[in-house]
């Protein structure tokens, strides 16, 4: 089969696509083959090799993808083949085929198509989890989301708006504005503007919870930012630039890595908190099996699709990568791999 095999780390052209032995699912497991792979930030780090939760090389990139059951391992039902899924996996799905734990398959959401159905589960758990289970956000709550027009970013704006908050959302181009506003925000401020925070306290008077992806000045503006027992959920930081080869990145990053004084904490009664999918499925499969089927619900009851930005073919992993790293995708960027 095709599949991008990452060997080494490096720039967008490590990503190369080659012939590999197709996988057949062992115990417990299922084969799909792949129609759409969904591209994640965290894939670009793993590139890198600054991103800790990948596995070890040579490994096939790609946390998720949509795609059908082709094979069924011992002891899952053979009634899957042939069902329409969604996959969420640490590696593999840069590929046509994927083998992952059957409970790591799950049907695709009704009225989605595939393209949909690749650019759900990381966005849509991760803002989730964030918004609702670490934030606790309620309804008339004043919400603010940090590179508010990616992937996390529109999936945390359509729930929370949904939720009742009220929404604001930070990006970097007059075009990611719209986007913002045109998924239920209340307002969207660039943060490439100097007065960018000033003008978000200006309309809202404070916010009281904020979910930062961003990390650097973003993230210590939206500390000065809360509310009285404001929450601040650092779910990644996209803007920090790690080199292992140059010291003065070693320096930035430490610079710019958020973390908080609980001496400030307590002068204003507001929290720092974190999240990570990843070591989540691993610690609480069950819970997150609980959270998905909650947000599923959500979802349907609300209307919510995934926004699909632009679609590659896997050949042009490379290119996709480029784009979401230069900073132009909005919504989610997907590679094409089936028929
Ligand atoms: N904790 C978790 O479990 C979890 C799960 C998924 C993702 N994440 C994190 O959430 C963030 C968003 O992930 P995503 O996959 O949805 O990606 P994405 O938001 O679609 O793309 C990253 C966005 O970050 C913004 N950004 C700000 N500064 C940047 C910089 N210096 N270089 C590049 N981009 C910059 C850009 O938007 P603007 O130009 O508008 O600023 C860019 O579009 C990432 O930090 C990711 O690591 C965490």
């Amino acid at each position: 089969m095709k599949a991008i095999v990452l060997r080494k780390n490096g720039g967008p052209g490590v990503l190369q696509t080659q012939e590999v032995k197709k996988p057949r699912p062992g115990k417990g497991e299922v084969g799909v083959s792949v129609r759409f792979a969904g591209i994640n930030y965290a894939e670009i780090l793993s590139r890198k090799g600054i991103y800790g939760w990948a596995p070890k090389k040579p490994y096939i990139p790609g946390m998720e993808c949509s795609g059908v059951i082709e094979e069924t391992g011992e002891g899952v039902c053979r009634s899957r083949v042939g069902e329409r899924v969604m996959v969420g996996a640490k590696y593999g799905c840069y590929a046509e085929y994927v083998v992952v734990p059957d409970n790591n398959a799950v049907p695709v959401i009704d009225g989605f198509g595939y393209e949909e159905a690749a650019s759900f589960l990381v966005n849509y758990m991760t803002a989730w989890v964030a918004l609702f289970k670490m934030a606790r956000v309620g309804r008339g709550e004043k919400v603010l989301i940090t590179a508010a027009a990616g992937g996390v970013g529109t999936a945390a704006i359509q729930l929370a708006a949904h939720a009742g908050c009220e929404v604001y959302g930070m990006a970097g181009s007059p075009q990611k504005l719209e986007l913002i506003k045109s998924l239920g925000a209340a307002g969207a401020f660039n943060y490439r503007d100097p007065d960018c925070f000033k003008n978000l306290v200006a309309a809202t008077g404070g916010v009281d919870a904020v979910i930062e992806m961003v990390g650097g000045d973003v993230f210590k503006k939206s500390m000065v930012s809360l509310n009285t027992f404001g929450r601040v959920v650092v779910t990644g930081f996209a803007s920090l630039d790690l080199n292992k080869w140059s010291p003065s990145s070693w320096l930035r990053t430490w610079r710019d890595i958020p973390r908080a004084d609980i001496g400030e904490l307590a002068r204003k009664s507001i929290s720092v908190m974190s999240s990570h999918l990843g070591y989540l499925l691993d610690s609480e499969p069950g819970k997150m099996s609980q959270l998905y089927d909650e947000l599923r619900g959500f979802v349907l009851e609300h209307g919510i699709r995934p926004v699909v930005n632009r679609v590659f073919d896997l050949e042009e992993a490379r290119l996709a990568h480029e784009y979401i790293e230069s900073r132009q995708s909005s919504g989610k960027v997907l590679l094409k791999i089936g028929r």
